[in-house]
């Protein structure tokens, strides 16, 4: 009985060691992690959700933090930025599974059109990315079909990643967005 749950619980470590092998936080534990860079497999993962922005209302989660003194008397309102934290979910209705946010900044930064620069973080807080993290920067022309950006770091399961995401506007209007992404990451295990 005693040996039979002892091999029980050695199952259950082996089993889940995978799992979370990549996420040990602490200084010593990314050592470790680093030392094994070498040995470590590339594996590129997909991802898929759904980002929304919401700039005024009850539901606010995006709020202007600056602007420049031209802001408001240039066609692109060249300098406004807003600070958010916008929930991401698994589809595009609001109340579908949040498996993180959003968080950073966006900022008007083109005198010729419509642009943001985009420099945020995806926080994931659910599911098999839990605690981990991507760093995304980029330049988002708002009304393009299709606008690419960079995936230019990670932590946690994604650390030194690297990738790609395309973000497609589902909703907008004047208060609101919903923006669809996909994302090629490439990072190891
Ligand atoms: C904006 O601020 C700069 C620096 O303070 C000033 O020189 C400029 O005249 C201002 N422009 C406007 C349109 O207020
Ligand atoms: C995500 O991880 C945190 C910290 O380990 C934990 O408290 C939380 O319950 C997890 N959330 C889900 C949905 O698994
Ligand atoms: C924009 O859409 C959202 C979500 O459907 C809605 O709650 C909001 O009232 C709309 N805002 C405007 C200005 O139409």
């Amino acid at each position: 009985m005693k040996k039979e749950s002892r091999v029980l619980i050695l199952c259950t470590i082996f089993i889940a060691f995978p799992l979370v092998q990549s996420i040990f936080e602490g200084p010593k534990e990314v050592e470790e992690w680093f030392k094994e860079l070498p040995i470590k497999k590339e594996k590129v993962t997909k991802l898929h959700f759904y980002f929304h922005d919401t700039t005024s209302g009850p539901a606010q989660t995006a709020h202007q933090i600056a602007e420049s003194n031209i802001s408001s008397t240039t066609v692109t309102q060249f300098g406004r930025t807003f600070m958010f934290d916008n929930p991401l979910t698994v589809k595009p209705d609001i109340r579908s599974t949040r498996i993180g946010k959003g968080q950073g900044f966006f900022g008007a930064a083109s005198f010729e059109e419509p642009r943001f620069i985009m420099n945020l973080n995806f926080v994931f807080t659910n599911g098999r990315y839990n605690g981990s993290t991507l760093q995304f920067l980029g330049t988002n022309p708002i009304f393009h079909r299709v606008r690419e950006m960079s995936i230019v770091g990670g932590t946690g399961v994604f650390r030194l990643a690297r990738g790609i995401a395309t973000a497609q506007t589902y909703f907008l209007n004047d208060t609101s967005s919903i923006v669809e992404y996909n994302l090629l990451v490439v990072h190891y295990y």
